[in-house]
C-alpha cells in the first residue's frame, strides 16, 4: 500500500471532537506534525509516534522531512478545528496534492454553535453567517476592513481578533444596536475553557482578561455576534416547514 499524507481536521482542541475516520489515519501513521496544544490534550493518540511541531519549520523543512518519511509511513498533520477556514496549511495540501487526503474536521465555529446551542441563522433574524477576521494576512498583518460585513441581520464570527474589545464594541454599535447579543469563547474544549456572554454595550465590563492577545501563545478565543444568540426559535417555523415543504415532497 502507497503511504500518503493525511491533513486531518482535528477540532478545537479535545480529541472527542475528531472523526472516526481521521482517529484512524492518524493511528495508522507513525509521523505526526501536531501543533503543541495537541500534544498533551491528543498524548493517548500519539504515544509511540514520532511528533513534530510544524510551525517550528519553514515550507522546505517540512517537505523534506515529509519526503523522508513517506518512504516509511503514512505521515499525519492536525489541523485545528478544520481545514475549511484559516487554515496555514494549504500550500502543503497543493504541494502534496496527489499523495495527501483532507479529513474533515470539528471547526471552531461548529463547536461554539454548539456551546451556545444556538444555530446561527435563523428565519427574519439572520439569513447570513459571516466568518471573518478583524485581520488579513498580506506582507505582515494588516488591518481587514470587516466592517463592510457587519449588518444587523448577519452573524459575526470573527477569529483571530486582535481589536481591543473596548474599540471593537465602539465600532459595532452604530450598526448593530447597543442591546446586540456578543459571546466570547476562549479554549473552547479545552480544560480553560470560559464563555462570556452580554450585550455590545456590556461586555467590556463582564470581560476580566485579554483574551485576544497572541505575542507568547495564539489567540484562543472566538467571538459571535448577532441577534441569533438570544431570539428563540419559533415553534411554528417547524409545522410552516411541515405543511409547506416536506409534506408536499411525499405526494
Ligand atoms: C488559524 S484560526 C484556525 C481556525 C480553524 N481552521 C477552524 O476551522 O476553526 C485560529 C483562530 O481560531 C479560533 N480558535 C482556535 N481554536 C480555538 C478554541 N479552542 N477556542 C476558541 N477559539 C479557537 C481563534 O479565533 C483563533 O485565533
Amino acid at each position: 500500500m502507497k503511504h500518503k499524507i493525511y491533513f486531518i481536521g482535528a477540532g478545537p482542541g479535545s480529541p472527542e471532537h475528531l472523526t472516526l475516520y481521521g482517529l484512524k489515519k492518524l493511528k495508522e501513521s507513525r509521523y505526526v506534525f501536531a501543533p503543541n496544544i495537541y500534544r498533551k490534550t491528543f498524548q493517548k493518540y500519539l504515544k509511540g509516534k514520532e511528533v513534530y511541531e510544524p510551525f517550528d519549520f519553514l515550507f522546505h523543512e517540512i517537505v523534506n522531512l515529509v519526503n523522508k518519511f513517506l518512504e516509511k509511513s503514512s505521515i499525519a498533520f492536525l489541523l485545528p478545528g478544520d481545514e475549511t477556514v484559516f487554515s496555514p496549511f494549504q500550500p502543503f495540501i497543493d504541494y502534496f496534492k496527489q499523495d495527501c487526503e483532507v479529513i474533515p474536521g470539528v471547526g471552531v465555529v461548529n463547536a461554539a454553535s454548539a456551546l451556545l446551542k444556538k444555530t446561527l441563522d435563523l428565519p427574519n433574524v439572520a439569513n447570513t453567517i459571516v466568518l471573518t477576521s478583524t485581520r488579513s494576512f498580506k506582507a505582515a498583518f494588516e488591518d481587514h476592513d470587516f466592517m463592510q460585513f457587519v449588518k444587523r441581520d448577519v452573524t459575526l464570527v470573527l477569529y483571530m481578533n486582535h481589536i481591543p474589545l473596548e474599540e471593537l464594541t465602539k465600532r459595532l454599535i452604530p450598526v448593530m444596536g447597543e442591546n446586540c447579543p456578543i459571546s466570547i469563547l476562549y479554549k473552547i474544549s479545552l480544560p480553560e475553557q470560559e464563555i462570556i456572554s452580554g450585550t455590545l454595550k456590556n461586555i467590556c465590563k463582564k470581560v476580566k482578561k485579554d483574551y485576544f492577545s497572541s505575542v507568547k501563545e495564539p489567540s484562543m478565543a472566538m467571538i459571535l455576534i448577532g441577534y441569533v444568540l438570544n431570539k428563540r426559535a419559533k415553534k411554528s417555523s417547524w409545522d410552516y416547514r411541515k405543511k409547506h415543504i416536506w409534506d408536499k415532497r411525499k405526494k
